[in-house]
């Protein structure tokens, strides 16, 4: 039986990125093809056998709580109108799990966020899904949060999700210094947040999956800000690594930071050429596109 049952996915962020669409819709309310971005973070949650949800909710709150709740109006609508497919998926939507909204009165960074979940999660293991990155895996193959899961049940010990990066994009990211246990599995060494690329050999990011040992919300209890004014997540982890031990894993799925605009688009495409009732008019026109491309226009 999984040991981890519980899981935080901070949504308090500001989504400066994506302005001006998320001065009044949160970036998780931000739709990709037919849902909202939290819907399938949620989603692989779930899949991962993760029963309650904490959300860490700033602005817009109600957007992302109403969501995930009965529309009694709209669903009276949709009986009565014979709509079960779209009725069924609302129901389906709203008894995924429990989800606990808790406000982060402000916005003092992820690991702040993430100590906002300690009343639900107490000394319980958990995972973190950051609320704006998706990940998608492949048919039959577990999610990143489920393989994240099997991990700790396996080892006892915290384990992070890591994916390789280019030599420019390393300072937009935690860095994770690894050592290889097995293929695809690693110890990790020295973390660090948004370092210059001749600060680390290391390309491996952190993607904003992870599952903890209760521990590191008695390091995050005692974090002061550090980078950006900030209560950083790797900073405590940094001082879980160093007393209990960190594993890290690569994974096999799609992941996109739905919460940067170019993410946000790759994930609607993906999504939209993944979804049988949209993949032949979308793959049509992305090849009628590409053939513009190749012509020179759009520069
Ligand atoms: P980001 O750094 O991507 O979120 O945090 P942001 O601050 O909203 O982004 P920009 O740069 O201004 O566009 C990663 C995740 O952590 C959450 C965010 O909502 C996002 O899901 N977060 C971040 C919080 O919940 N609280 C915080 O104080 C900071």
């Amino acid at each position: 039986m999984s040991r981890v049952k519980k899981a935080i996915i901070p949504a308090a962020g500001l989504g400066t990125r994506f302005l001006p669409a998320t001065k009044t819709v949160p970036k998780e309310m931000l739709t990709i093809v037919d849902a909202p971005i939290i819907f399938y973070v949620v989603e692989e949650a779930v899949k991962a056998g993760i029963e309650d949800i904490v959300l860490i909710a700033g602005r817009g709150k109600h957007a992302i709580e109403d969501f995930f709740d009965t529309s009694y109006e709209l669903e009276d609508r949709l009986a009565k109108d014979g709509k079960s497919h779209l009725l069924d998926r609302l129901t389906k939507i709203r008894s995924m799990a429990n989800i606990i909204s808790i406000r982060q009165k402000q916005a003092l960074g992820l690991g702040h966020a993430v100590l906002s979940g300690l009343p639900i999660v107490g000394k319980d293991p958990f995972a973190v899904l950051l609320g704006d990155e998706i990940t998608m895996g492949f048919h039959g193959e577990p999610n990143v949060t489920a393989q994240l899961v099997n991990s700790f049940n396996e080892t006892g010990t915290s384990t992070i999700a890591i994916m390789e990066v280019a030599e420019k994009d390393v300072s937009k990211y935690g860095i994770a210094e690894v050592s290889e246990q097995k293929p695809g599995f690693f110890k990790v060494n020295a973390l660090m947040e948004k370092p210059k690329p001749t600060e680390t050999k290391s390309r491996w990011a952190l993607p904003g999956r992870y599952v903890f040992d209760s521990e590191i919300m008695d390091i995050l209890k005692v974090a002061k800000p550090s980078l950006g004014g900030e209560i950083q997540l790797t900073d405590s982890m940094k001082v879980l690594c160093d007393k209990k031990g960190l594993n890290a894993m690569t994974f096999k799925a799609s992941r996109f930071d739905a919460g940067d605009k170019l993410g946000y688009l790759q994930a609607n495409i993906e999504l939209g050429l993944r979804n049988p009732d949209l993949q032949a008019g979308l793959r049509e026109y992305i090849l009628q596109v590409s053939e513009k491309i190749k012509n020179g226009s759009f520069v």
